[in-house]
């Protein structure tokens, strides 16, 4: 048997001089395995069509749709209404994240000044000739970089982690999770010394405190702890060499 259940929504539009931070609460008729993301849009055809929140694919691959639900970041588009029993949701936008209009945040700004900071692409001085075979990496090795490459930029660990949210300069699993693909990676050319200067430093691998909400909340499982343990041992073997 459907029931009712309450979603209270987080609505503020920073670009508005009148607009002031505020909930709504809409009860709606939950149905047979509806998402947050099914909810939030029958909001919108029914309720209030200047509800804003962002998706694109709905199927947990693009990371658009991450929000605080019930204080815990998660993905809209994969999580259950019916894991709530009380049926009583409250949405709320990402913190760390610039906040665009309720629960629609400005990941990209972020992520585009950690890429930058991190030099998050492959380095190499090779040049690729597209009429040759690429060069061989060993399967086990592939698989790893495959493993880490399967982020999808949702900003949940930020989000979740204590530290990222007081100090604006960390980069968090996110960034530590980058660095930990192009060291796994044999075409990346870059040696460790090169990625101690990149992230040796507080506002890097130094910056954790194991406080685990990444991975604890990571939608795609990544192993981010560890990773950032594998990171922090490389870092440390040249800061004893310094
Ligand atoms: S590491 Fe996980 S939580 Fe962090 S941005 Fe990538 S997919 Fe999202
Ligand atoms: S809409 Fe793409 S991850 Fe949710």
């Amino acid at each position: 048997m459907s029931r009712k259940i309450t979603i209270r929504v987080f609505k503020h539009n920073p670009q508005s001089k009148i607009s002031k931070p505020h909930f709504v609460s809409f009860e709606i008729d939950e149905t047979p395995k509806m998402t947050l993301f099914v909810a939030l849009s029958e909001i919108i055809a029914k309720y209030d069509a200047d509800l804003s929140f962002d998706f694109v694919c709905r199927a947990g691959v693009c990371g658009s749709c991450a929000m605080l639900v019930n204080g815990k970041a998660k993905l809209a588009c994969k999580t259950l209404t019916s894991h709530y029993k009380n049926g009583e949701i409250e949405l709320m936008p990402l913190p760390v994240f610039k906040l665009i209009k309720d629960l629609s945040v400005d990941t990209n700004k972020w992520m585009n000044s950690v890429n930058k900071r991190i030099q998050n692409w492959l380095h190499t001085d090779k040049i690729t000739q597209n009429s040759k075979l690429e060069r061989r990496v060993e399967p086990q090795i592939s698989q790893d970089v495959f493993e880490l490459d399967r982020c999808i930029e949702c900003g949940i660990c930020i989000a979740a982690c204590g530290v990222a949210i007081a100090r604006a300069d960390f980069v968090g699993a996110y960034g530590l999770n980058r660095i930990a693909r192009y060291s796994t990676d044999p075409l990346d050319e870059r040696t460790d010394d090169d990625f101690y200067k990149i992230v040796g430093d507080e506002n890097g691998v130094y910056g954790c405190v194991s406080l685990m909400a990444c991975e604890l909340n990571c939608p795609k499982n990544l192993p981010l702890l560890s990773k950032i343990a594998f990171i922090r041992r490389k870092i440390n073997a040249i800061k004893r060499t310094k």
